[in-house]
């Protein structure tokens, strides 16, 4: 009887095991990502023992069932900061970071700012990790993560980044990735963050797949001062892949993406909700092929006026992206300005780990962001 019931225990233990671990399998660029493959889990605890596993030097499953809140960790600053936008109360401030009001903003007024110095730099993680949440549990607060110097093989999915001090340009960005190769993102939702939501910075991030994604703009400040964030996807590079798929942008104002540097962006069943400024910005090196998005209530699809790059979002000479990358390209809806028939764009793109593409969905959001696995 005894000798059962610990049989019976065992047996449930090894299922719970073996039913945690990353769903799925990524899509596009990095979809040989493994992560932390099946290491045991790990189950932290503390914003220490996160900070912990995530930067150390094992492969790691890593399991958020709670929130791990790092607003208070390393308590708060005052400095100078300035108002470009504006002084009403719905407008960001920005810090004085690396002399950026001095340098940049000399006209702007002074102000002084308080703010939390945990969200101002993000959580390193190393090699081979996967960090995943249970159910809608799984979050953290007031501080980002850093995917950088020379790190490869990185899952996170189904976790929440928020309240990263909302209210200040600088204030710290929620997923930085910059000289690394292999992160797939999926299913994360970021909201009320200072600076990016997504930001690639000017080194190779070489193969990156973010998918799913919930990009919350909503805001009670923003740099336009409208309740939409401004900062939102700025992928920038050396010698970047970045497959964008299925993810849902609401409420934002500007850089959704921002694309330059040698940047090859497939952006592919995204949806745009109540955009008050551009969601494109695509600068020299930035090479797009945009298919089966959907816009609804985006006022600048593509900002023209900042337009230096390549772009392929129109396959009406039909047959043109079968001849390049084996099939044709879906049509975006109420795509607007994003119009470009640029070759370079999809020859670039040959050979490569493509995504699928599917209709212009009308409702993603019931399939982008946390807890919707
Ligand atoms: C990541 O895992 C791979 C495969 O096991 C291994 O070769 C590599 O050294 C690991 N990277 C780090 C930084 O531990």
């Amino acid at each position: 009887m005894k000798y059962a019931y610990v049989l019976t225990a065992i047996a449930a233990i090894a299922s719970k095991v073996a039913a945690v671990g990353v769903s799925g399998t990524p899509e596009g660029f990095a979809s040989s990502a493994t992560g932390g493959g099946n290491a045991t889990p790990v189950y932290p605890t503390s914003t220490d023992e996160l900070v912990s596993y995530l930067g150390d030097d094992e492969a790691r499953v890593i399991v958020l069932s709670k929130t791990f809140d790092f607003t208070d960790t390393e308590g708060s600053a005052t400095g100078t900061g300035c108002t470009p936008w504006g002084t009403a109360s719905n407008c960001q401030v920005a810090i004085n970071k690396d002399d950026w009001c001095t340098n940049y903003q000399p006209d702007a007024a002074t102000t002084s700012v308080t703010y939390n110095k945990a969200g101002m730099l993000g959580i390193t993680v190393g090699s081979n990790k996967s960090l995943i949440g249970e159910g809608t549990s799984g979050v953290i607060k007031g501080r980002g993560l850093r995917i950088v110097n020379g790190v490869e093989n990185v899952i996170v999915q189904n976790i929440a980044v928020t309240d990263i001090n909302p209210q200040y340009v600088w204030g710290g960005d929620a997923i930085t990735i910059n000289q690394a190769d292999l992160v797939w993102l999926d299913h994360i939702t970021t909201a009320r963050i200072g600076r990016q939501h997504y930001v690639l910075g000017t080194e190779a991030d070489n193969r990156v797949s973010i998918t799913n994604n919930y990009i919350d703009g909503e805001s009670d400040w923003s740099a336009t001062c409208d309740g939409h964030h401004y900062w939102n996807v700025y992928l920038d590079g050396s010698s970047d892949k970045v497959t964008f798929k299925g993810n849902y942008l609401y409420k934002t104002s500007g850089r959704a993406p921002k694309v330059q540097g040698n940047t090859y962006l497939h952006a592919v069943n995204n949806y745009w909700d109540d955009n008050s400024g551009h969601a494109f910005e695509i600068g020299s090196g930035g090479y797009v092929l945009a298919e089966g998005n959907y816009f609804a209530n985006v006022d600048t699809v593509m900002e023209e006026s900042s337009f230096e790059g390549a772009l392929f979002s129109s396959d009406s000479a039909s047959g043109t992206c079968e001849s390049y990358i084996g099939r044709s390209c879906v049509a975006n809806a109420n795509g607007g300005t994003l119009a470009g028939t640029s070759t370079d764009v999809l020859s670039n793109l040959k050979g490569e780990t493509l995504a699928e593409a599917a209709g212009a969905s009308t409702d993603p959001a019931g399939s982008a962001g946390q807890g919707n696995l």
